[in-house]
Formats: structure tokens, sequence, C-alpha cells
């Protein structure tokens, strides 16, 4: 028995998700998706980690069809070998497209049904165990444990539920209240259309725990650069004050 689940979700059958994800990046040019992974405030503290880490086989897992990041682990951590972009089949097409490094590989799976397809010695992730499915977020994070020897590393951005909370005491109508249910560790996306799971510190650091990682770094990220601070202010519709930006938890955890 899971601890702290989260009951209900949003119904989606695993065939219907994969259908959204490939229509975000294959038919909206992942245009409608609140993105950070082209940003050096998220490339930078990845690369850091892999290479603190030595790490050479590198999985990014739920890569998206953004590029940057798989470049920049290839090019800038000096001891990586590979890196494998895993995501749908149709998400991965995109990416394979953009990516010319020999280096760089993908993988066209639903991890969490079928897992990442390769071994590495760390997983990186951004944005990507967000499901409004607990069982399928804590599904994803068992398969990038089954990818990994022990020792082997996780790194990567979790959203969490604070942040809209945040966002929703600090403007003036309290508008973005509306759309968070914090009990359940949910936010319902105005502009993809869709809810997802945004987990809270403790109860993200439980899930790890129980999906065979040791938690060893949980730190808040402000996204202040220029261009990300724009981003979430047109995107979230948060107003024009400079004080006002998105924030994640980067995490570094262990394969116990
Ligand atoms: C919010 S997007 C983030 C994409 C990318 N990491 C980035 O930051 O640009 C979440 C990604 O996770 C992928 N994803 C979610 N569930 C997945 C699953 N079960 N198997 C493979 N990929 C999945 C989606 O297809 C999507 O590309």
């Amino acid at each position: 028995m899971a601890k702290w689940p989260i009951s209900g979700g949003d119904g989606m059958s695993q065939d219907e998700r994969r259908a959204y994800w490939e229509g975000e990046h294959a038919d909206r040019d992942y245009e409608g998706v609140f993105s950070i992974s082209q940003d050096e405030g998220v490339i930078a503290p990845c690369v850091e980690a892999i290479t603190r880490r030595g790490c050479r086989r590198v999985i990014v897992a739920g890569c998206g069809s953004n590029v940057a990041l798989q470049q920049a682990i290839a090019q800038r951590a000096p001891d990586v070998e590979s890196v494998t972009g895993v995501d749908f089949p149709g998400v991965v097409e995109v990416a394979a497209r953009r990516t010319h490094d020999p280096r760089i590989g993908y993988v066209g799976a639903d991890i969490a049904v079928d897992g990442c397809g390769v071994q590495g010695d760390c997983v990186v992730t951004i944005n990507s165990v967000l499901s409004d499915l607990d069982e399928e977020n804590r599904a994803l994070l068992r398969r990038f444990r089954e990818a990994l020897p022990a020792g082997g590393l996780l790194a990567g951005f979790f959203p969490t539920i604070f942040t809209p909370v945040e966002f929703g005491y600090l403007q003036p109508d309290r508008r973005m209240l509306d759309q968070v249910n914090l009990e359940e560790c949910r936010f319902a996306e105005e502009q993809q259309g869709i809810t997802q799971i945004f987990y809270s510190p403790l109860r993200l650091r439980a899930v790890l725990r129980e999906a065979g990682f040791r938690l060893e770094r949980m730190e808040v990220v402000f996204f202040d650069s220029p261009e990300l601070a724009d981003h979430a202010r047109t995107y979230y519709r948060l107003g024009d004050d400079p004080d006002v930006m998105a924030w994640e938890l980067f995490v570094e955890a262990v394969a116990a």
C-alpha cells in the first residue's frame, strides 16, 4: 500500500495520455505548455550534478521535443558517453529530427508501462512526473529506478503545489487559488486544460523513497532569467511585478 496515496485522477487511459502529449509536441509544437528545460537556470544544476558524480550514460526521461538539455549534457559534462532521451514515440520522433550529435539517441516508450528501454547511471527528469494519476507518477519513478544501478543518480526538477498557492495569495484577485486543490496536490492548468499533480515536498520525498531512491537534495530554484520570468508571467497571467516568478524543486536522489 502506497504511503499518502492521492485518489482519483483525470480518467485518461494510457493511450489517451500518449495521444495528448504527442499532440502537444508534434501538432502544437509545445506552444501550450510552460516549458523550462531550455533555460540555463535549469540546465546548469543538472550538468553540474552529472559532472560532479562522473556519470557516463545519462537518460533524459520524459525528454519532450526540446533538445537543449540533451545537447548541453553531451557537450558540457566531460565524462558523458551517451545521452538517451525517452518519451512517447511521437514525441521522440520530433526530438530526434532536431538532434545531430551521434552520442544523443532516443527511445520511444510509455515509461510507466515499458520502462526506459536502456540502462544508465543517471536519470534526469524535468517536469515529467506530474500526471494527474498518482499511481502513474509512482510507476514512472519505479521505472527510473529500474534503469539505474544502486548508487545511480536521479536529478531533476519537480513542480510543487506551493508555487501556485503562493502566486494565488500574491495576486490581488487571488484567482489562481481556484485552480489549486492543496490537499490533493492538484493544479488545474488553464492553458493545457488538464489537471496535474504537483507534489508537496514531504509527499515527494516519501514517493521517491518508496520508488527506491534516497533523497540527498531538495532545493528551491527561482526561475529568474528574463526569458523564464516573462514566460511565467505571460503563461500564468501573473501581472508585471518583477518579484513574482515561477519556482520549482531541484532534486538529487540516489538509487538505494
Ligand atoms: C511537461 S512535459 C516536459 C517535457 C520536457 N522534460 C521539458 O521540460 O521540456 C512532460 C513530458 O513527460 C512525458 N511523459 C509523461 N508521461 C510519460 C510516460 N508515461 N512515458 C513517457 N513519457 C511521458 C510527456 O510526453 C512530456 O513530454
